[in-house]
């Protein structure tokens, strides 16, 4: 397995519940590296570009309004085979789901406000990063 990078999102309902610092403690317990991290504000426009893939499923619009309703912070994480390690560590998409001690099960509020994303593949991993940060944002 090889160093690899995803990319992350601690959602709007984390940011409400002041979650960040205990998100990013499991992320760091877990062996990923937080090396780029940033609180941003998404538009309407940046989160249906983000979730274009769903933009014909019946959850497209909520998603994207509750992507927009408070700030979210956009990350890089680092470790070995870290996109299937962070999906393992963030647990199954809805909460009622997920495994114990995973992020989804600890934090969620529900299949919507889920707390966390993450990349589902390399390849996405290296779109999605390079979405929201410049090469130079990210310092490994
Ligand atoms: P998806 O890519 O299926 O899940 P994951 O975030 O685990 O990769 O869905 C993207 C987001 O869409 C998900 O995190 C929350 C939202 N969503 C809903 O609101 N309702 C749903 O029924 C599904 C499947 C997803």
């Amino acid at each position: 397995m090889a160093t690899e990078r995803t990319f992350s999102i601690l959602k709007p309902d984390a940011t409400r519940r002041n979650l960040t610092g205990k998100i990013n403690a499991v992320f760091e317990e877990k062996g990923l590296r937080i090396v780029a991290q940033k609180r941003i504000q998404m538009t309407q426009q940046m989160a249906e570009t983000f979730y274009g893939v769903h933009k014909e499923r019946p959850f497209f619009k909520d998603l994207v309004s509750f992507m927009t309703s408070g700030p979210v912070v956009v990350q890089v994480l680092e470790g070995e085979d870290a996109v299937a390690k962070n999906r393992e560590i963030m647990g199954a998409t809805n909460p009622a789901n997920a495994a114990e001690g995973t992020i989804r099960k600890l934090f969620a509020e529900s299949i919507e406000a889920n707390s966390v994303h993450g990349s589902d593949s390399p390849e996405n991993a290296a779109i999605e990063i390079a979405y929201f940060f410049a090469g130079n944002e990210i310092v490994g």
